[in-house]
């Protein structure tokens, strides 16, 4: 038997949140102390289910990772969050196995890293957030463009270098891709030569990757902009490096406060990385006020309609629009939403609808006519960000909630229920066999 999220809607959120280190930016920046032998220290790892598998890769392809501080029970977490410390320690293959590559996206990020430092390297194919095809042809593709050898068979990526060291290229990338963006560039820091990357991804995990790579003595240069030029070097120090804040989590809680009507500080947030979203929220009749690393945000009693069209940044990030759809289902008037970065990412819709949402899709838009209540429902998230999605619609639901799935939330949101907890949310963790004391039963849900 699993957990399930119990949830008690219809609270204001009032208070403050410390937003955690980003995901995002560990699922690269992990992989990348690959590079080197010497050791690596990173600081703000947030303590999530995701950061646990990385570390467990990294030990299977003879990295010693553990935590310094934080969730092991060692001295707890410094102010600047959990510490991890990666050394390398084995020798032999570097392969990432079926049963680890599986559970992420970001396994493929360990084939450039390994793949430059050893000459050599066996990924599994990525897992990861069921939201589309998720294909990895523009990594594959650029790491070619770079001398490698990449054949895809029995359900692994094997990349060989023949001529025993990757060489610089001119890459062209027909869609600013993240992971194919931070798979060359760190295959291109211990390259022959120049790489050019033309119409990168411009994220700010990529400049964070970026940023430590130079750390290490990597040359990159012109990350965040519209084109990255790395160039080569014979071998890279170790460092210490602290991860960026994590935008998507502090747009998540923003949305989660904004739609219980409160007023909530989002606290240890880049302002910048959230532009876009902010500009939104306003539009719907919230009040934000920003300081040097915080965000109030004071939700309307209903917001406004708006249109969101998700695209690369520094647009609308996807990873926020099943949170700001779920804001939107109880706007004064019809929104619709545009999802132009991934093929299947309204799972969240059908969920929403069980609260008393009405939502309807075509495709890869949303049209949302907003109703002036939602009452609480048994839930079923099946990926990250509609897990936080069916959180922020239960938290504005009358009445009791049980979400199943929660799996999924605590795959990329550090302690969740504690921070929810600390802005008055009524939430708990709840063993899915005492779901009968429960106001209602999940039978209820298969009858
Ligand atoms: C990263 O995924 C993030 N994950 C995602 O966050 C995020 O949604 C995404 O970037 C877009 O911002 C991590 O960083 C671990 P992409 P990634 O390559 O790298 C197509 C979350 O919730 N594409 O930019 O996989 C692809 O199909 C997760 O935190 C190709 O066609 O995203 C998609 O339509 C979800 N060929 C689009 O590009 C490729 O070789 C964007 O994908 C690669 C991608």
């Amino acid at each position: 038997m699993g957990q399930v999220l119990r949830v008690e809607g219809g609270q204001r959120l009032e208070g403050r949140v410390i937003i955690s280190g980003a995901k995002n930016s560990a699922a690269a920046i992990l992989p990348a102390t690959t590079l080197t032998e010497e050791p690596c220290f990173l600081r703000h790892v947030p303590v999530i289910a995701d950061v646990l598998v990385l570390l467990e890769i990294l030990n299977a392809v003879g990295f010693k990772a553990r935590f310094l501080t934080g969730p092991d029970g060692t001295a707890r977490a410094e102010p600047a969050g959990a510490v991890v410390e990666v050394r390398q320690a084995a020798e032999g293959d570097r392969i990432v196995p079926h049963d680890l590559a599986k559970k992420l996206r970001a396994s493929i990020l360990f084939l450039g890293p390994l793949l430059t430092r050893f000459g050599k390297a066996k990924v599994a194919l990525p897992g990861g957030c069921d939201i589309g095809s998720r294909p990895i042809d523009l990594h594959l593709k650029g790491l070619a463009a770079m001398g490698a050898d990449i054949r895809v068979e029995h359900g692994f990526v094997t990349g060989q270098v023949p001529g025993g060291r990757l060489h610089g290229a001119e890459i062209y990338l027909d869609f600013p891709s993240v992971g194919a963006t931070e798979n060359i560039m760190m295959a291109a820091t211990l390259a022959d030569g120049q790489t050019v990357i033309h119409n990168p991804a411009k994220e700010p995990e990529i400049v964070d990757l970026a940023t430590f790579l130079n750390s290490m003595g990597a040359q990159v240069r012109g990350a965040g902009t519209d084109l990255i030029r790395i160039t080569g070097q014979h071998r890279l120090n170790g460092a210490a490096h602290t991860l960026i804040p994590d935008r998507i989590e502090a747009g998540t809680y923003l949305l989660a406060g904004l739609a219980c009507g409160g007023t909530i500080r989002v606290e240890n947030v880049i302002a910048k990385h959230l532009e876009a979203v902010i500009a939104k929220v306003i539009e719907t009749g919230a009040e934000v006020s920003i300081s040097e690393d915080a965000i109030v945000a004071r939700g309307p009693l209903r917001p406004r309609a708006v249109h969101i069209t998700t695209i690369p940044y520094p647009g609308f990030p996807t990873d926020l629009q099943p949170q700001f759809t779920a804001y939107l289902t109880r706007a004064e008037g019809t929104s619709v939403v545009y999802e132009r970065v991934f093929e299947n990412r309204f799972r969240h819709v059908d969920e929403l609808n069980r609260l008393g949402a009405c939502i309807k899709c075509d495709g890869s838009t949303a049209v949302i006519e907003g109703v002036p209540r939602l009452t609480g429902a048994p839930l079923f998230a099946s990926d990250l960000r509609m897990a936080a999605a069916l959180v922020i619609g239960s938290l504005m639901a009358e009445g009791i909630s049980v979400i199943q799935g929660v799996e999924h939330l605590l795959r990329g949101y550090e302690d969740p229920v504690g921070k929810l907890r600390g802005l008055g949310a009524r939430v708990e963790l709840v063993e899915e066999g005492r779901l009968s004391e429960l106001s209602f039963r999940l039978t209820e849900r298969e009858g």
